[in-house]
């Protein structure tokens, strides 16, 4: 079954190319940027797993840990990272998950058959502290991902956490936020003592 927004992220024993982990310990205090790969030594891998690694500090700042997984062995991992840091002018510290046998793939359900029975698409997990999948994102293998979509995620669920808030189309930190439906008046006044605007009874907005 596939896994859903609000469930529990399962947890795993694995090699990676840092050391064997836990995945849960491993995620410790943090939020988790879990995505998977087709496979080592092909190109569209090489400059996301090198776009990642550039962004580092990005996602550090936030305290998110990114780690990667494609379906190879950590020897071949190890010898892909030269490429990586070569290609992409960056040094890759983050850890990739060898899943040689698939099984953390299929637990996850990164392989998708009708792409192939033996690489996993480009799947995204982004996970909480609390070890909860928040976000999922679904990538075919033709397409490399967005890496400032992925950021901007992150920065949309840590707002809406910190200030009990939700995002419109399109946003980005420091655009106006949406106040839920759930919020009274009484409560929006009390929490945006700023001031908020009603476009709609259920369309309010406040800048943070
Ligand atoms: C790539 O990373 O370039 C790739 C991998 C598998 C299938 C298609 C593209």
């Amino acid at each position: 079954m596939s896994l859903r927004i609000g469930d529990t992220a399962p947890d795993f024993s694995a090699d990676t190319t840092t050391g064997p982990i836990r995945f849960h310990d491993w995620i410790g205090s943090e939020w988790a940027f879990f995505f998977s790969h087709p496979a080592d030594f092909t190109p569209v891998c090489t400059t996301e797993m090198g776009r990642t690694a550039q962004l580092a500090e990005h996602f550090a700042a936030r305290g998110v840990k990114p780690i990667g997984l494609s379906t190879d062995s950590v020897s071949e991992h190890v010898k892909w990272i030269e490429d990586v840091n070569d290609t992409q002018q960056t040094t890759l510290l983050f850890p990739i998950v060898a899943d040689a046998d698939l099984e953390i793939a299929k637990l996850y359900d990164m392989i998708h058959p009708s792409e192939s029975a033996t690489a996993a698409v480009r799947s995204v997990f982004i996970i909480d502290p609390d070890k909860k999948i928040r976000l999922t994102m679904t990538y075919p293998m033709s397409v490399g991902r967005n890496f400032d979509e992925i950021l901007r995620v992150i920065d949309a669920l840590q707002t809406s956490d910190t200030y009990k808030i939700a995002t419109p189309a399109d946003w980005v930190p420091g655009a106006q936020v949406i106040i839920p439906p759930s919020v009274t008046d009484a409560q929006a006044t009390a929490a945006f003592p700023q001031g908020y605007t009603t476009l709609r009874p259920y369309l309010r907005t406040v800048t943070l």
